[in-house]
């Protein structure tokens, strides 16, 4: 039997109501007096101040259907599993039951309602955080051992991963429990053999079963109880209907099916990655035009154009016939309202095929124009240092042909070259003081954001580079590095997978200079110099100027705008969560300090 969108609606909202749950109304995808946030991107942003006590319930149990506009996780999109828009089935205990009930409801809806045998799940819990004060969460794991769940399925994680908040901003938050299906051998070696739980490809996540509720993140990124202790779920349902049809992706569920189809029909050279970047891309654009937002170049509207330029150019990309982009949003809209995700939306279809119609216009032009400048600049090797295309560049491809950031990255990639969003931004800020934009919070990139955390991984980053260059080889290279308070991405070229073994030789050379408690020190000398004395040069600075020059001992000393923390003991505990592809030839390293 295949489950349909409705079918999995229906069941989660009665298993809920069943159990005490009231069914509350779902909200806009603009969230209402809350600048915190650019779109709703989960059930609980509508009615976090339930949370906190500020405002009452409608009920102490309540659960609905919300559609999430998810944004950050914009490069994963072409996976098998990764959507910029999707539909949160959520429910939540206000100050009423806890992690024991949470876990039993989620077990009983899975396994004994939606038939999943227990033997294809796994749970993750929180594994604590020493440095910012939270205690690992036993009683979940205990839980799921209670229900059936084996012991070797239960996973503990680290804070990025399983500790839940809206976003950087004034949050409720807490550990949270979150299920993942086992998509079985064909999507690679099990977590038994490899030890290394691969969540990217062979195990989907399916429901984060629970945030448990119990402290408000402050601007500042700290932690306060909060009065009561809560429980907050929430579960893509597109992911969720994929899983139990056995569907290799969420494409093809009937939300996404009957559009790709469509794309295929009408390119006579479709690429798989491009269809589903296309077919994902236009339905959010169709969700945002839709709630009033016209394509801009600051907040929401520039996330609108910036997924509009990028589904044009991968229409571009598969030859895609005259007027289909029309056609596909006119499809899109009529396929939500069959798909009965949010029926009480209404879709002015007409505005919205025009609107999408004139940023074509404005658009098309400009990306004739800018393919041809992007080709002349990477076809000249003086803009090209270490494998980065000069910022810029890339600033003059956004400012005066219209491309997003996003896309001379991609095309970028696709020539094997890197650009910095960190020096984007700067040039923008530059460029654009008057504008008010905020792009800078919707990329989220590099140092934007200052703080102890950040300055700590921004040090580790210098470290890891050492270490990769030290046991990988001297021409490995910094592609991209990306660091939030909680965790530093560092992208690499590097032609295959590191071993289990020089990920941990790595994390071993990084943790021994940490314990080596070594001074960082910052010199300003004239970059030819500092090219000469050995540093790694990063930035494309013109000779005879001066730059900053951060030296730890005798094993990292880098060019680099800073800041640093100021002695390696600062950093705490070094840990490698993630080694992955990102592109041809780029390898990406996700790491915290604990
Ligand atoms: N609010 C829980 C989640 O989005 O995962």
């Amino acid at each position: 039997m295949k489950y349909t969108i409705k079918q999995v609606k229906k069941e989660f909202l009665n298993f809920f109501e069943k159990n005490g749950h009231t069914i509350i109304k779902n909200s806009s995808i603009i969230p209402e007096n809350d600048d915190s946030l650019l779109f709703i991107n989960a059930g609980m942003a509508p009615i976090k101040n339930v949370f906190t006590g500020q405002e009452q319930p409608d009920s102490k149990r309540m659960c609905n259907l919300q559609i999430c506009i998810r944004t950050n996780d914009i490069d994963s999109i072409g996976d098998r599993h990764h959507l910029s828009s999707f539909c949160m089935l959520g429910s939540w205990s206000v100050g009423d039951y806890f992690k024991k009930e949470a876990v039993a409801f989620a077990y009983d809806l899975l396994v004994n309602h939606l038939k999943i045998p227990k033997e294809k799940l796994y749970a993750t819990v929180f594994g604590g955080d020493k440095t910012r004060g939270l205690p690992a969460d036993t009683d979940s794991g205990n839980f799921w051992q209670d229900m059936g769940i084996a012991k070797n399925h239960i996973l503990n994680c680290s804070f990025e991963d399983n500790f839940w908040r809206m976003g950087d901003g004034e949050s409720p938050c807490g550990p949270c429990t979150e299920v993942f299906y086992d998509t079985g051998d064909k999507h690679g070696k099990s977590y038994e053999e490899t030890g290394y739980f691969d969540d990217k490809k062979r195990y989907i996540e399916i429901w984060n079963a629970g945030v448990f509720m119990q402290y408000l993140q402050t601007e500042k990124g700290t932690y306060e109880k909060l009065p009561f202790n809560s429980v907050d779920t929430g579960s893509g349902i597109e992911r969720l209907v994929m899983t139990l049809n056995g569907y290799e992706s969420v494409y093809q569920t009937e939300v996404y099916a009957p559009i790709i189809n469509h794309i295929l029909a009408n390119s006579d050279k479709a690429k798989d990655e491009s269809v589903r970047i296309i077919s994902d891309h236009i339905k959010t654009s169709v969700l945002i035009l839709n709630a009033g937002i016209e394509p801009s170049n600051v907040k929401r509207g520039y996330v609108l154009r910036r997924l509009l330029r990028r589904a044009m150019r991968h229409l571009r990309n598969i030859n895609a016939k005259e007027g289909l982009l029309e056609e596909l949003v006119a499809k899109t809209i009529d396929n939500l309202i069959e798909c009965d995700i949010a029926p009480e939306w209404n879709y002015s279809k007409d505005q919205i095929v025009e609107k999408v119609k004139l940023e074509q216009e404005k658009f098309s032009k400009l990306l004739e124009n800018g393919l041809k400048v992007f080709e002349e600049f990477v076809s000249n090797k003086n803009n090209i240092t270490d494998g980065k295309l000069n910022s810029n560049l890339v600033f003059k491809l956004y400012d005066t042909f219209g491309f997003p950031f996003e896309i001379t990255k991609e095309l970028a990639n696709e020539h094997n070259l890197s650009v910095s969003e960190k020096e984007f931004e700067e040039l923008f800020a530059e460029h654009k003081e008057n504008s008010k934009g905020d792009v800078g919070k919707v990329f989220k990139s590099g140092l934007a954001d200052i703080n102890d955390n950040t300055i700590k991984l921004h040090t580790a980053t210098h470290l890891l580079h050492a270490g990769l260059k030290k046991f990988l080889g001297q021409n490995v290279n910094q592609k991209g590095s990306n660091i939030t308070p909680e965790r530093l991405r560092f992208d690499f070229n590097f032609e295959r997978k590191m071993t289990a073994e020089e990920v941990q030789a790595v994390e071993d050379f990084v943790n021994n200079i940490i314990n080596q408690k070594i001074e960082i020190c910052r010199e300003e000398m004239p970059y030819d110099l500092a090219k000469e004395s050995g540093a790694v040069g990063l930035f494309s600075s013109k000779y005879g100027e001066n730059v900053s020059v951060y030296t730890i001992g005798s094993f990292s000393k880098e060019i680099c705008s800073g800041p640093h923390a100021k002695n390696t003991k600062d950093l705490g505990r070094f840990k490698i969560t993630k080694e992955e592809s990102s592109s041809a030839g780029i390898r990406r390293i996700k790491a915290v300090l604990q």
